[in-house]
């Protein structure tokens, strides 16, 4: 039987897993009978790609459930403050779920989403596409294999540019709180996730849920002028006794390639999302491993069939595997308590194209030196750098910070 799927939300990323799903289609993998968006276009490619493929267009997606009990998943790639609602909706009446990243935004919320999955005994796969990359897996293998040694610190670093019409794209965009619920959209919950997600199962040896976060120390930071972060540096202690560290702007005048570096006691590992992956051992021997462009999330849908079937054990991103993401996010916001705005001068916001560019002076250069010393902002000679407390996460189980808003 060919699996059947439904999507939530067409516009957006929605019409990347559109377009997954048309090629899976193609391909005779999948069927997609029935999507649902509130709001669509019918000149528009996705759209008109799925209704000629014989699925049907629904505005509200729980008709659309209840009139589709056949799907064998169900993928939500709706905006962040739905996730929670739709997942367990979903997944109380009975289907898998692919839902798109962050799967929660707070520690209460993917708790519920947690235990909704256990009770009902449905799969609830998460999004973070870059788990399935074979540089990936490879780095995971080699460190659970003792190539590196003890695994003592790891650092993700992620440089990316912002306009202003990112923000423009949609009314969450930037945002603490929309309609009276949490979104924390920024760098550690948008653009940036996969790094620190990745972080965490790097040092959990391939789980992160052996690397559970038990302290943070985070420094939030906005240059655009938006309620959420938009450059970040953070300190992760793990029960795991590994100290991951986590830089990120979307403030610099280009974008780099994010990068993870692992730090063993045998050797250094530098995995790009580039799909690259070097080894660097103490004795001066070098190894690297390319393996160009894959398709990311048709693995993650391809893993989630096959573990629907029986045919796999392990989904590359489950709803539990994210818990410690989302305690590490939630920790950096309990550690800062607040965006902090870097002043004027040290910003500088021009014209491009029709929108506008924000850039903090230097920025990179602040992150590679921070990066390479282990040091927050504060522990460095950045003028508009503010310290911050170290936030213990021991027996935490609710986020509810910025309700004034
Ligand atoms: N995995 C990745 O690499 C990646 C990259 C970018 C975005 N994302 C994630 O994708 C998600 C969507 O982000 P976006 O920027 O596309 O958001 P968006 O605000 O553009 O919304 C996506 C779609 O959901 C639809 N929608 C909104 N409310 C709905 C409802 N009640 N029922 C049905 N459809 C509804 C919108 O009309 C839109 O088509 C976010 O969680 C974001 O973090 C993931």
């Amino acid at each position: 039987m060919v699996p059947k799927v439904g999507l939530v939300g067409i516009n957006g990323f929605g019409a990347r897993h559109g377009k997954v799903i048309l090629d899976l289609m193609q391909r005779g993998d999948i069927e997609c009978t029935a999507f649902a968006d509130i709001r669509v276009d019918p000149e528009n490619e996705i759209y008109k790609g799925l209704v000629t493929n014989g699925a049907k267009h629904y505005t509200d997606y729980e008709e659309m459930l209840n009139n589709h009990d056949d799907l064998t998943f169900v993928v939500i790639a709706t905006p962040i403050a739905l996730h929670r609602p739709m997942a367990v909706n979903t997944l109380r009446k009975g289907f898998n779920v692919l839902l798109e990243k962050p799967p929660a935004v707070t520690i209460q919320d993917v708790d519920e989403i947690i235990e909704t999955s256990r009770d009902t005994g449905k799969l609830c796969a998460v999004n973070f596409q870059n788990t399935s990359l074979r540089s990936f897996l490879q780095l995971n293998d080699m460190i659970e294999q003792g190539e590196l040694g003890d695994i003592d610190r790891v650092v993700g670093v992620g440089i990316l540019k912002r306009t202003d019409d990112y923000y423009e794209r949609t009314p969450w965009a930037g945002k603490l709180i929309h309609n009276g619920n949490y979104v924390l959209d920024g760098t550690i919950n948008n653009p940036l996730a996969h790094i620190l997600n990745n972080c965490l199962i790097v040092a959990g040896r391939g789980d992160s849920k052996k690397a559970v976060p038990s302290e943070v120390q985070a420094e939030l930071y906005k240059g655009h002028k938006i309620e959420g972060e938009d450059t970040a540096c953070v300190r992760i202690c793990t029960d795991n006794d590994v100290e991951i560290l986590f830089y990120t702007t979307l403030c610099h005048k280009t974008h780099v390639t994010p990068y993870i570096v692992v730090h063993g006691t045998k050797g250094k590992a530098i995995w790009t999302y580039e799909n690259t992956l070097k080894i660097q051992y103490i004795d001066g021997k070098d190894v690297i491993f390319s393996y160009g462009r894959e398709m990311a999330m048709e693995n993650i849908y391809y893993n989630l069939i096959a573990v629907d079937r029986g045919a796999e054990e392990r989904l590359f991103s489950s709803i539990e595997d994210c818990r410690s993401f989302v305690l590490a996010s939630n920790g950096a916001f309990e550690s800062c308590q607040r965006v902090i705005a870097i002043p004027d001068e040290h910003i500088v916001r021009e014209k491009e194209d029709n929108t506008i560019a924000t850039y903090i002076y230097d920025i990179d250069k602040i992150i590679l030196q921070a990066s390479q010393s282990g040091k927050l902002f504060s522990e460095l000679p950045v003028k508009w750098a503010v310290s911050t407390e170290r936030f213990s996460l021991d027996g935490y189980s609710e986020f509810n910070l910025f309700t004034d808003k």
